[in-house]
């Protein structure tokens, strides 16, 4: 990944969705990505029935011995607080919870970690110490963002030491403001010209900031797949004959839309399906055409002006 010594796939398992997991279950959906090149994992202290439960569910299912612990690369994130709710990038909270993560984990430092939301209250300069501090001494070797705008990482960059190398933000066919804007850009009759990020893909991508797609397979927010939706009739047409075409599942040709933009994004996808894994990273180098590709879109509900 530009900014770090990383070398990522640019498929990535989360785990948001592993608390009710058995160990067997956690073991083979780990085992079935590293057997697919998969090696990079996504944690959360949110994630879980409890803070830093999915971390723990994933440390005591595998109990990685520090060999296997050096082989992945595990990222995690910290600042949203539950109860309430809301968001805390003070001091004592990112290195708390980072405390609170490497315990769970089962591990002595992160690979990766990210602010999960930004804060409206945030102080630069306390984020700026905290993430000194965990450098320094070891425990997280690099850091990044998630749902910040080019506005909220241009603010923190001014404080920080370390480089910001990813922004993890929601992005699907059927989810797409980042691309969508762009494209009826100043078009006042279309809804999807209104910039809901400003412009946050391409400030990335002249930043060398990797965009990590969140619910790369959810319609909207949280409301379930658009694969075999009856909604998007069109849009599954096309992916089966894509998928058909390329002889590969469906799931590779919905990863494959991501991965085919030139931004080299990377899809962090959350099923707990290990046939579902094999079938997403099967779409990590499909070469979709420029015509595919705006025909998915297309498909999806978004207007090609
Ligand atoms: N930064 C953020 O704010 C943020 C927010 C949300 C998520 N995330 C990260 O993104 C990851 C992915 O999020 P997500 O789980 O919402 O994404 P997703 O990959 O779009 O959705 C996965 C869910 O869809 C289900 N599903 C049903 N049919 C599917 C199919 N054909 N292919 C794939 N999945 C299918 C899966 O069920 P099965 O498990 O039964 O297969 C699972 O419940 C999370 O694990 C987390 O690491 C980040």
């Amino acid at each position: 990944m530009p900014g770090s010594d990383i070398v990522a796939p640019n498929v990535v398992l989360g785990l948001m969705r592993i608390q009710e997991k058995s160990d067997d279950e956690v073991r083979e959906l780990v085992r079935t990505a590293r057997d697919v090149g998969i090696d990079f994992l996504d944690h959360a202290a949110i994630y879980g029935a409890e803070y830093h439960g999915c971390e723990q569910r994933f440390a005591e299912a595998m109990q990685l011995t520090p060999s296997e612990r050096e082989q992945l690369t595990i990222q995690t994130k910290c600042g949203i607080i539950r109860e309430d709710p809301y968001f805390d990038h003070s001091y004592e909270e990112i290195v708390g919870s980072v405390e609170a993560s490497l315990e769970a984990l089962g591990t002595d430092y992160i690979d990766i970690l990210l602010l999960h939301r930004p804060d409206a209250l945030v102080e630069p300069d306390e984020v700026a110490r905290a993430f000194d501090e965990l450098h320094a001494s070891g425990k997280v070797r690099n850091f990044g963002v998630s749902n910040h705008t080019p506005g909220q990482i241009e603010l923190l960059k001014a404080s920080l030491q370390q480089p910001l190398i990813a922004n993890q933000m929601q992005l699907s066919v059927t989810y797409a403001p980042m691309i969508a804007q762009g494209l009826t850009n100043n078009m006042e009759s279309k809804t999807e010209s209104a910039s809901l990020d400003n412009g946050i893909l391409d400030y990335c991508r002249l930043h060398d900031i990797t965009v990590q797609a969140w619910s790369p397979f959810q319609a909207k927010h949280f409301d379930g797949p658009f694969l075999g939706n009856p909604r998007y009739p069109e849009l599954n047409a096309t992916i089966e004959s894509l998928a058909a075409k390329y002889e590969v599942p469906v799931e590779a040709i919905a990863v494959a839309w991501i991965t085919r933009h030139p931004a080299h994004m990377q899809v962090v996808i959350g099923t707990t399906t290990p046939a579902r894994v094999e079938a997403c990273a099967a779409g990590s180098q499909i070469p979709l055409t420029r015509k595919e590709w705006y025909q998915m879109y297309r498909d999806a509900g978004y207007h090609v002006p």
